[in-house]
């Protein structure tokens, strides 16, 4: 049977990926594609009901994103945001202008409740606006359902032909009750009867994993990550002793982590899965050593990874498949890639060249994180490993600022242990995006039981973050602090001083290298 579909076309807006996972969230699959798609190649999709997003554009500027107007004679619904409604006003003989007043932040729009749209939705509810341009008219046949002070046309609809268009962004949070807006889009409007359930993902995906793959065999890099964990039992539970993970041991992981993934996924653990184990720090090490540059360190550390993994791979033979952990987020961002390189970030599970095999196969290449989380707790993969956070795939050599050696790799291990386990004793740890230690390049004066010391600082960071694009510094309890500053001071050899990162994302990143 045919999933129900609904397809975001992207005209530059910030929020494409946000409407996608809102749209999922009601319990119904989407796709986000490029406004230029052809019709033709919507009409294949078949889709239940069509979003425009936003975009930073006017609509009257020449080289503004637009579809053919013909996509309203469709007979599907669609919905558009912000520019994406402006842009339905404007190709459908509405007028778009440049507002007297701009809109922007959280506004108290007034809505018409008789809408299929705003059903359900208070009469006045908060939405988040930004807008420099709005709808001065709409085009003939709709109607007004929305409005603020200064924005005439918030919201207006041609019910006949099931098109509406929202100047506030549904999608943001600071919409209150901008998922009901979006479930009464796709359920009400487009008629979708919600049949994006993960169950039943992992079921049909264990059934065309098997299809494709027959007797072949599949060759898997686990990090131990939560997006190559997930995709190894999924190809574990569809192919069994078929697939072969290789787990590189680069030397940089966090304390005791090989051992805990080498627990989890190998032969002795609950999956059964062929799973090979490389023990290459001193590989690494040997590599690293002398080598302060940040991206060089990165460079490094990635075509290491990748020669480790060939040498390993080469042994195996020649194989049908080559599994990747890729998500949604990545094909997404893949198919734009428009921003600017700050660092060079490697995933482990990165394509290797000299890999023999004829296809690859990305079976969580349309799962959002969350849903991959859900995938995973499905397969029975333990929460603490579902839910952890996201470490590089650099790994530690991004947190020891300077050269790399076996010493400071434990120095960070062992200060980011007694760090975790503070903050799990505490329990903050859901309240937090991500929390770590970095090994500071600096060491300075200190006076531990009378006598001179002249060691390492450690600092500690925890961020705020739902995205990991921006992040805000998070205040700890200072109890917390105080108590993770002296065990480490104490317990871990070569540390005499603790700092807290206070810096925010921008003008800092997340990681220190
Ligand atoms: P930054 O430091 O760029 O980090 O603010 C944003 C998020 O990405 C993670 N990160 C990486 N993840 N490979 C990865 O898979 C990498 O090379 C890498 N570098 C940073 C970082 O931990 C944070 O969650």
């Amino acid at each position: 049977m045919e999933r129900e579909k609904i397809i975001v076309l992207d005209f530059g807006g910030q929020y494409n990926q946000l409407i996608a996972r809102r749209v999922r969230e009601c319990g119904v699959y989407c796709e986000v594609h490029p406004y230029s798609m052809p019709l033709e190649a919507i009409k294949e999709m078949n889709p239940k009901g069509i979003i425009f997003t936003g975009g930073p554009n006017s609509v009257y500027k020449e080289d503004s994103p637009r579809c053919s107007k013909d996509i309203f004679n469709m007979g599907i619904p669609v919905l558009g945001i912000c520019y994406g409604a402006q842009l339905m006003a404007y190709l459908l003989d509405g007028k778009v202008e440049t507002a007297p007043v701009s809109e922007y932040g959280k506004t108290e729009v007034e809505v018409d409740t008789q809408s299929r749209l705003y059903e359900g939705v208070s009469p006045k509810t908060i939405c988040w606006m930004s807008h420099t341009d709005y709808i001065a008219k709409a085009p003939d046949g709709f109607r007004t359902t929305s409005h603020t002070p200064v924005c005439p046309i918030a919201g207006m609809e041609d019910e006949a032909r099931a098109l509406y268009g929202i100047q506030a962004h549904p999608e943001v949070m600071h919409t209150v009750e901008g998922a009901k807006m979006l479930s009464n889009f796709v359920y009400n409007i487009c008629g979708c009867s919600g049949d994006w359930k993960m169950d039943a993902f992992v079921e049909s995906s264990i059934q065309s994993i098997r299809e494709k793959v027959g007797n072949g065999r599949a060759l898997l890099a686990l990090s131990g990550g939560v997006d190559s964990s997930v995709a190894g039992v999924l190809m574990a539970r569809a192919i069994g002793e078929q697939l072969t993970c290789v787990f590189v041991d680069h030397g940089l992981l966090r304390k005791n982590e090989g051992d805990e993934v080498e627990a989890v996924f190998g032969s002795s653990g609950p999956y059964h899965l062929n799973f090979i184990r490389v023990n290459a720090q001193e590989r690494f090490y040997k590599k690293l050593a002398g080598v302060t540059d940040p991206e060089q360190k990165r460079k490094i550390i990635g075509e290491e990874f990748i020669r480790v993994f060939e040498e390993e791979a080469k042994k195996i033979g020649a194989v049908d498949f080559f599994v990747q952990g890729t998500i949604y987020p990545d094909v997404i961002e893949s198919g734009l890639g428009k921003s600017a390189v700050i660092k060079s970030h490697h995933n482990v599970g990165g394509l290797p060249e000299h890999v023999d095999f004829k296809e690859i196969i990305e079976p969580l290449r349309m799962l959002f994180k969350d849903e991959v989380r859900k995938a995973g707790l499905e397969l029975g993969i333990p929460e603490n490993l579902v839910y952890r956070q996201p470490f590089p795939g650099p790994g530690l050599g991004v947190r020891i600022i300077g050269e790399i050696t076996a010493e400071k790799v434990r120095i960070v291990q062992d200060a980011d242990a007694i760090y975790r386990e503070e903050i799990d004793k505490a329990g903050i740890a859901k309240d937090l995006g991500q929390y770590f230690a970095t090994l500071t390049n600096m060491r300075s004066v200190g006076c531990m039981g009378d006598v001179r010391t002249y060691d390492y600082a450690v600092a500690l960071r925890a961020v705020l973050t739902s995205d990991f694009m921006t992040a805000e510094a998070a205040r700890l309890p200072w109890e917390v602090l105080g108590k993770v500053s002296s065990r480490i001071v104490n317990e871990v050899k070569g540390v005499n001083r603790v700092l807290y990162d206070c810096t925010g994302k921008p003008p800092a990143t997340i990681e220190f290298e």
